[in-house]
């Protein structure tokens, strides 16, 4: 059924359009998680086989201790996503900060989530902030003296390309101030038969996920797209260091999208996530960049993923 002209976010629409047409089709991976999308994601993370939500969740419950040691006393933690029902109680309940600012641009799944951290926690002051963390937006000015601890877990900064991650850990540094503290999580490069089985499970989650982009388009966008013409694939792509997730056309298949026609050959794609793996050096030199020092790196036994603890220190002169 079509949406209602109001429901349907035209930046979807431009960025389909677009990304449809361009030399190397490809839709952004924001616009898999509408409500449906969001519920497969949260199936994938408990799934065996994606192993980031179980190894970073284990590892924060071990290293908790000697984070609260090295954070501010007293801090707002401000988390980039609405958080995680598990990960966030043990960071609220390790560090006992004064304010939790979690900021998120689904409004509705903020305030649920706000509200369950607001009755666990009754001392520490709850302001949600329904924003997109990708773009410019003010923290509350009731946090505005307090020391900041940005939480951004999940190895989110993954999907961002190495330029636009930059960029983001930039907009925090400016956002939260110098002399703010920023805990980040993420994923490690590993063996690629691991990082596919995580990215291709098999019992299909991800391929729904996937492939309910197509569903979105056409339940949004008015389009005629036969699903059962594309078929999920995970790709390790080695030089850039990334999973990417694609939709390969099973057949030669034209369709159209708000009266726009497209065609798609056999075996070629739709480029919908990439989602970047880190070894150690790669890391702490984007979090560099980002204007970030690195200051303590915690990683599970396996040294599967990483929890880094980084500070915005001030500009130096350097040689
Ligand atoms: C949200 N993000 C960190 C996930 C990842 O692992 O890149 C998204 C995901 N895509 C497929 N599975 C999980």
């Amino acid at each position: 059924m079509l949406e209602t002209a109001e429901r349907v976010d035209p930046a979807f629409r431009e960025d389909v359009l677009a990304g449809l047409s361009a030399y190397i089709p490809a839709v952004p991976a924001r616009w898999l998680y509408d409500r449906r999308g969001s519920e497969l994601f949260d199936e994938i993370t408990r799934l065996p086989a994606y192993y980031p939500t179980q190894t970073e969740t284990a590892l924060l419950k071990e290293i908790l201790p000697d984070i609260a040691k090295c954070v501010h006393a007293g801090a707002a933690v401000v988390e980039f996503g609405a958080g995680s029902a598990t990960k966030t109680p043990l960071l609220l309940e390790a560090i006992n900060p004064a304010a939790y600012v979690p900021v998120d641009i689904s409004g509705d799944y903020l305030r649920e989530s706000a509200a369950e951290i607001a009755d666990l926690f009754p001392s520490i002051s709850v302001e949600p902030v329904v924003a997109d963390f990708a773009r410019p937006f003010d923290l509350p000015d009731s946090i505005a003296a307090l020391p900041k601890l940005g939480f951004f877990p999940g190895s989110t900064i993954g999907n961002f390309v190495p330029r636009t991650g930059t960029d983001l850990l930039r907009s925090f540094r400016d956002l939260l101030g110098v002399g703010a503290q920023l805990l980040i999580g993420m994923d490690k490069v590993k063996p690629i038969e691991r990082l596919i089985a995580a990215y291709d499970d098999p019992t299909g989650v991800t391929a729904a996920f996937n492939l309910n982009l197509l569903e979105r388009i056409n339940r949004e966008l008015d389009g005629d797209i036969p699903i059962d013409a594309f078929r999920h694939e995970a790709r390790w792509n080695d030089i850039l260091s990334r999973i990417e997730m694609h939709l390969v056309a099973r057949r030669d298949v034209t369709f159209t999208i708000s009266g726009k026609s497209f065609s798609f050959a056999k075996g070629s794609s739709i480029h919908t996530e990439n989602s970047h793996k880190y070894g150690q050096r790669g890391a702490r030199v984007l979090l560099l960049a980002g204007g970030w020092t690195p200051l303590a790196e915690w990683t599970d036994p396996a040294g599967d993923f990483a929890v880094i603890l980084a500070e915005a220190l001030p500009n130096r002169f350097a040689p």
